[in-house]
Parts: C-alpha cells; structure tokens; sequence
C-alpha cells in the first residue's frame, strides 16, 4: 500500500500539448511581422537610397552684377549656393575658381603679393592650412592638395555677369 502511495506520488510530467496548427501559425505570422518585415523594410529603405543617387546637379546661372560693378583687376568674394568663389576681373575678361581646397577642405584666398617659383609676376591662390600654393588658374603650384581650384564659368551677357555654380538637390526630399 506504501508503494501504491509512492507510486501515485511520482506521477509522469504531462507533456504539454503541441500547439494546433492554428496557433503555430498565429506565432509564426507574429515573429514575420515582429522581425522580418520591419528587417525587409529597412532593406528596402537602404536599396532606395544606394538605387536613387543621394542627390542629382544641375546648374545654375546667378547674376552677380553688372560689368561696371568689377574694375579690371579686382577680386571679388562670392558666396554662392553655399559655395565659396572667388571673381577675378582680368584685362582679358573674367575667371571664377572654387575656393575649398582638396585636400582637407580648408579655403584658399587670393594673394596678390603670393611669390610662385617660377612665375614672373607675384599673385596666386594660398591655402593657409598646410601652405599650398596655386597659380592664377587654380592649378596647384605646390603643396599637397591633389587637385586644383576648381574653375566656374562666367558669362557676360548684356554687360550683366552670370556664375555658374552646381546646385545640388536630393530627389527624396532628405538633406
Ligand atoms: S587643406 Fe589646403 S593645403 Fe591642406
């Protein structure tokens, strides 16, 4: 009777149930809509932005004045589109460059007393930073940038002078 007793006691664990097939379901739906989903769309997300350039160019014309607003030799400082430009007057007509300089980004400027070696005239483009020098046209003369100033076209229309700058703009509207 005692064994009876300690039999009974020690009863077998009850294996739960497995879950019905609609249940299994249910979690199975529930663990797509928890991690896969918000997983594929992320992924599309990421495959819009590498599929759509982060950002399309195009030019703009602006007007920076008139001719008789720049004397021949004068040097203008321009900031266009968020770009920093130098306007140069010369007796043959006018030059624009872009003034950040290529190899950590810093802003050349013009300097008229600039000695370039090699160059009979003084005058040139100097980035403070790390002391590049570039002639007149933006080629580098010395130092580590890798490349030159950028030129920009200008034009003279109608005795008003126009710069060409790139604008660029993100078609999905992001900054
Ligand atoms: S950033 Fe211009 S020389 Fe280094």
């Amino acid at each position: 009777m005692a064994d009876d007793q300690a039999g009974s006691a020690e009863r077998e664990p009850v294996a739960e149930a497995p879950p019905s097939p609609g249940r299994r379901e249910a979690l199975l739906n529930s663990l797509v809509a928890v991690g896969v989903l918000p997983g594929a769309a992320l992924f599309a997300g990421y495959a819009a932005r590498y599929l759509v350039p982060r950002s399309h160019r195009r030019d703009a014309e602006v007007l920076v004045g008139s001719v008789d607003d720049f004397s021949v030799g004068s040097i203008r400082n321009l900031e266009l589109f968020g770009q920093r430009i130098v306007l140069i007057r010369r007796a043959e007509g006018f030059v624009a460059f872009g003034t950040r300089c290529s190899h950590l980004g810093c802003f050349a400027h013009w300097d008229g007393q600039l000695e370039l070696e090699g160059e009979p005239q003084p005058g040139g483009f100097y980035c403070p930073c790390h002391g590049a020098k570039f002639y007149p046209d933006g080629r580098v003369h010395s130092g580590p940038p890798p490349e030159g100033l950028p030129p920009f076209t200008v034009a003279v229309r109608e005795d008003l002078v126009f710069v060409t700058v790139p604008v660029y703009e993100d078609p999905l509207g992001e900054a």
